[in-house]
């Protein structure tokens, strides 16, 4: 059966791998024993990367720019790349909900036979379920400007944009995957707790710090997650190992979802 955790033999793209989770992730994947690394990031990575392209996300003609160049064998894609609410509605909107589903949608042909796109979500995203009719009408919309268009339009709805950003990616990922598994791809997410990376003093400016100190408190461990805390669950959804999962929001959050699902995390207050 081999060793089903391997990256030997693999050719990975990996979105936002300059800094923070994705760059502890490129670490992982080196460990791992990855064939080939490329990186799409507006930033150049430090860390292992057999090909850097440099992309903006939030434009999609570099993004479209980016991809063209990838024309040889991909295993497995990561959509890790994000940024907070400080960025505005547009751009993360953009970065955050319609690059992924582009570079989705662009590669899902090129991908080997059973290889996967694993996406970076968040659980800002749990709150889906009570807006899925504006969820799905926004997703229904295929061009890049008039998906935009429509978020900024209408502020009640998208008025905390990261979160919103974060459950269109949960529905997202759920619905694309029903199809992306009968060509043979899997589509999941991980969606972690708040994360010491560089976008947590953004955070901290739009949520505040009580929320995010709190969030923590409610967490089983008790401290805040770093980025290597979060990298091995992406590399699980990634591998063969993870070969029966498809169209799975992974928390990666010590419990605090389950916490705040069940009211255990409320109690007391
Ligand atoms: N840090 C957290 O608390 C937390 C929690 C849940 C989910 N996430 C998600 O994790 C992912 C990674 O974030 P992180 O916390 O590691 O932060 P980070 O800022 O360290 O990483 C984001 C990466 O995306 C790149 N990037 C940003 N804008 C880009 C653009 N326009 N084009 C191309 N690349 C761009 C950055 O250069 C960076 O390499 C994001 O999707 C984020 O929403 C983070």
């Amino acid at each position: 059966m081999g060793n089903l955790f391997s990256y030997a033999g693999k050719r990975v793209v990996l979105t936002g791998g300059a800094t923070g989770i994705g760059a502890a992730l490129a670490e992982l994947l080196d460990e791992l024993g990855v064939e080939h690394l490329t990186i799409l990031d507006i930033k150049e990575p430090t860390g292992r990367c057999d090909r850097f392209i440099r992309t903006d996300l939030s434009d999609p003609a570099s993004l479209d720019a980016a991809l063209e160049q990838l024309t040889d064998r991909i295993d497995v894609v990561f959509s890790n790349a994000g940024v907070a609410a400080t960025a505005g509605v547009r751009t993360c909107m953009a970065v955050n909900v319609a690059a992924s589903r582009r570079l989705t949608d662009t590669l899902i042909d090129r991908i080997s036979e059973g290889g996967t796109i694993v996406y970076t979500v968040s659980m800002a995203g749990n709150g889906w379920p009570a807006q899925i009719a504006d969820i799905t009408t926004l997703l229904a919309i295929e061009e890049w400007d008039e998906f935009l268009d429509w978020a900024e339009a209408h502020p009640e709805v998208v008025n905390d944009v990261y979160a919103f950003s974060k459950m269109c990616m949960q529905v997202y990922v759920m619905r694309r995957s029903y199809t992306a598994i009968r060509q043979g791809i899997r589509l999941n997410s991980i969606c972690p707790a708040p994360v010491d990376t560089p976008l947590m003093a953004d955070f901290r400016q739009t949520m505040g710090d009580d929320a995010i100190n709190w969030a923590v408190s409610v967490q089983g461990n008790g401290r805040m997650a770093v980025a290597a805390d979060i990298a091995p669950a992406l590399a699980l959804m990634g591998s063969d190992a993870a070969a029966f999962i498809n169209g799975e929001n992974l928390h990666v959050d010590s419990g605090l979802s389950s916490a705040m699902v069940t009211g255990l995390a409320f109690e007391g207050m």
